[in-house]
């Protein structure tokens, strides 16, 4: 039997997603960068969108094949975890969202508290070798540099259909703003690839690798934190040891990531408890254990 070449899929953009096509990309026509990545018409580039997180979902539902990748300079509507804005100026994030299907649907041995963090770990890696800094990622979905917000993930979507599952990863990562560009509205201290190693990186490189290493995620997408993810996350972790407040109230100590994404966090009885929501945060002037 031969093998059929993928069936192209056009999305249907409607009103709502206040979609604006480009036409090139860091000097590039569109539909080079996806010969170049070999991923021709799954790649999506816009010069703005609502969020590519919505725009991503919605694709999904309608059928998008894995791997669909869909790339903005600007969005209007950027969401965060919690349901909080994400906003970056136009052009100096890189703001992308990557459809996944994995090939069963959820099981009871899986773990989908997993996915932020390998999601997170695969983009952390990608940004340390295309910027040569050291990340770190904050349980559940931050990447931080120095303390400071560097980039954030939110995945949403559906897996426990076998037939229209699919998962999308959202990554906003700060590459090219200054001090001074940030919301001063925003909770966290924030920075960006420019303030962090003094110089931008290049998005499209970024992109590809962040791009492989996601699709690479696909088939174990849900399965338990492995012992080799849980040392890279260890390595990474800024919270470990640390006093943390969950939701602004004290938790107790932090004490790592579990196999299945839960944070352990030891109370001040000794006990043990498992987090699996909630914003947590390093208390101030405390050192590590
Ligand atoms: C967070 O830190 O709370 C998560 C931020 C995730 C932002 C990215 S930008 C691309 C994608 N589209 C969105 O609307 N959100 C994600």
């Amino acid at each position: 039997m031969t093998s059929r070449p993928e069936p192209p899929f056009f999305p249907r953009i409607v009103a709502e997603d206040d979609v604006v096509p480009a036409e090139s990309w860091e000097n590039r026509p569109v539909a080079a960068w996806g010969s170049d990545w070999g991923i021709g018409e799954r790649l999506i580039i816009l010069e703005r969108v609502g969020s590519t997180n919505t725009l991503a979902r919605r694709l999904a539902e309608e059928g998008a094949p894995n791997g669909t990748l869909i790339i903005a300079e600007e969005q209007t509507a950027g969401r965060g975890r919690a349901g909080k804005p994400w906003r970056a100026p136009k052009g100096r994030a890189l703001l992308l969202s990557i459809i996944l299907r994995p090939e069963r649907p959820l099981q009871r041995n899986d773990s989908p508290g997993a996915i932020p963090l390998r999601v997170g770990l695969a983009a952390a890696v990608a940004i340390e070798a295309a910027a040569g800094l050291r990340v770190q990622v904050k349980w559940p979905n931050d990447l931080l540099v120095d303390g400071r917000k560097l980039a954030g993930i939110l995945c949403e979507g559906s897996l426990t259909s076998a037939a229209r599952g699919y998962l999308v990863a959202g990554i906003g990562i700060n590459v090219a703003q200054r001090e001074g560009d940030f919301d001063p509205s925003i909770s966290q201290p924030a920075t960006s690839i420019r303030i962090a190693a003094g110089d931008d990186c290049e998005r499209a490189v970024l992109a590809h690798a962040l791009y492989r290493a996601v699709v690479g995620l696909a088939p174990v997408l849900t399965e338990p934190l492995s012992d080799e993810e849980l040392v890279r996350l260890t390595a990474r972790d800024p919270l470990i040891g640390r006093e943390v407040t969950v939701d602004g109230r004290p938790a107790g100590t932090a004490h790592g990531i579990a196999p299945d994404g839960t944070l352990r966090i030891i109370g001040a009885n000794g006990t043990i408890d498992h987090l699996r929501n909630g914003t947590v945060r390093m208390v101030p002037g405390t050192q590590s254990r």
